[in-house]
């Protein structure tokens, strides 16, 4: 099964970036141990910070996977183009925030994304993803 992770903007910089709300831990180091956890998955991970490059990558990736685990951080809450093209995918789609988004400031409380993803995952750490990846690869159509 082919999976997509795709991360949006400031999540390259996990591990550096305050530490007490995203941990201390690389996402590229996790992605390597997501990668033993499920040996039988074919990951495509993107990462970008730019909202039009995300687009692009949510539209080609969307169509070349079975599975899409989407964290846009910010953008989730203010991109329109995002949640358009979320819309139009034809895969499940699980949404993942790292951090408690409703424990936050109130302009994180709500995702333009939210009403047309699969599930959200919320608060749970970098653990959302592979909660993620366990439901995508266990999911009955
Ligand atoms: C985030 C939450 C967003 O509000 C924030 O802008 C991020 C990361 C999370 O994973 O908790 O960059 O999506």
């Amino acid at each position: 099964m082919r999976i997509a992770i795709i991360n949006g903007p400031n999540l390259n910089m996990l591990g550096k970036r305050e530490p007490d709300i995203y941990g201390n831990r690389s996402f590229e180091d996790y992605l390597t141990e997501l990668k033993s956890v499920f040996p039988d998955v074919d990951f495509a991970y993107y990462q970008s910070n730019v909202e039009g490059e995300l687009v692009d990558a949510i539209q080609q990736l969307g169509s070349d996977c079975e599975g899409l685990v989407l964290n846009a951080a910010a953008y989730s809450h203010t991109s329109l183009a995002i949640a358009d093209a979320v819309k139009t995918v034809q895969i499940p789609v699980i949404e993942v925030h790292i951090s408690n988004v409703y424990a936050r400031e109130p302009e994180r409380h709500r995702s333009l994304l939210s009403a047309y993803v699969t599930g959200l995952i919320v608060g749970l750490g970098l653990d959302g993803y592979r909660l993620a990846i366990n439901h995508l690869t266990s999911r009955k159509p």
